[in-house]
């Protein structure tokens, strides 16, 4: 009898059963590594796959507590890490591009990520994840850039990506779309270039001046008119400040820029750089030729 089983436990079959079987057991447990998130940077000096796991072991790692976090609406808390524990060497760098799974990017300027609003990476514990952001839908891990403190420079809601896959450094919009920058003649402290400034933190994410932008949301500031050439000043004011309080319809999409957010100051560099690139639409063709 015992022979009998013997013979049977190594028939040809039950070997290529139990082969079968470690192989799946291989398989699934790739499978297992692969779904574990991984956040990539691609620096040119720092290029880097960081496994969720990893990132949760760094020793700069606090729950921190986010008042009114602006995707969940709601306070939140994390476990996270300084953005700067991770991104060591933004010397030279002028814009960190976030990538989310989805396609959305965020380019935000490097003086906003070395500043006073603090920005931290919240991690997604693999055993306590976060609520969903819509009924049914995803949540905003495993990765989302979070702020302390992001009333102190003005953070928009643009510069809160979540679900971010790819970490990386760009040329800023200036750089890349020159069409856009004001007379090189004036000081760089000048109305008009802290206008641009303006426009490019507050704007840019959905218009483009002289064709030049990442973004095609709204319309052209530039061409083929600009708003300073056909809205009088008060209204064009009102407009930036509630675009509602102007003309109203279901599908209006542009937010309003209250002064807490742009304060009148800065609304006047705005005015006074849109202003100055109504005489410099001939860049646009410029741009087309090279
Ligand atoms: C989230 C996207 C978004 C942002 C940010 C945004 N806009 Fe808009 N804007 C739009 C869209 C879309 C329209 C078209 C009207 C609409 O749907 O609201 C528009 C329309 C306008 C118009 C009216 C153009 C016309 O002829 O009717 C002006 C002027 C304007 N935006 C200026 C600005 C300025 C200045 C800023 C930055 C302070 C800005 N926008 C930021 C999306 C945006």
């Amino acid at each position: 009898m015992k022979n009998v089983i013997d013979t049977r436990n190594h028939h040809p079959i039950r070997v290529l059963f139990v082969c079968a079987i470690a192989l799946l057991l291989i398989v699934a447990s790739n499978f297992a590594i692969a779904a574990e998130p991984v956040l990539e940077l691609a620096f040119i000096k720092q290029r880097q796959k960081l496994a969720r796991l990893d990132l949760l072991r760094h020793p700069d790692v606090r729950t921190i507590s986010i008042p009114a976090d602006v995707s969940y609406k709601r306070k939140m808390e994390y476990r996270a890490l300084p953005l700067k524990s991770i991104l060591r060497n933004l010397h030279g760098i002028s814009t960190v591009q976030f990538k989310s799974e989805d396609g959305f990017v965020a380019n935000i300027p490097v003086e906003l990520l070395s500043g006073a609003s603090e920005p931290w990476l919240a991690i997604e514990p693999a055993n306590a994840p976060w609520p969903e952001l819509k009924p049914g839908g995803r949540g905003a891990g495993a990765f989302y850039l979070v702020w302390i403190a992001p009333e102190k420079s003005n953070i928009t809601p643009e510069f809160w990506p979540y679900q971010i896959a790819v970490i990386s450094e760009i040329a800023s919009l200036p750089e890349r779309y020159p069409q856009i920058l004001p007379d090189a003649s004036l000081k760089k402290d000048s109305a008009e270039y802290r206008g641009m400034q303006a426009y490019i933190t507050h704007c840019a994410s959905c218009h483009q001046i002289n064709g030049g932008g990442d973004a095609k949301l709204g319309p052209d500031l530039n061409l083929p008119f600009n708003p300073t050439e056909y809205f009088q000043e008060d209204f064009l004011r009102k407009y930036i400040r509630d675009p509602a309080a102007v003309r109203q319809w279901p599908q209006l999409t542009m937010p309003g820029f209250t002064e807490a957010v742009m304060n009148d100051a800065q609304l006047d560099d705005l005015l006074a750089y849109l202003r100055h690139m109504a005489q410099r639409k001939q860049l646009a063709t410029d741009a087309k030729l090279d």
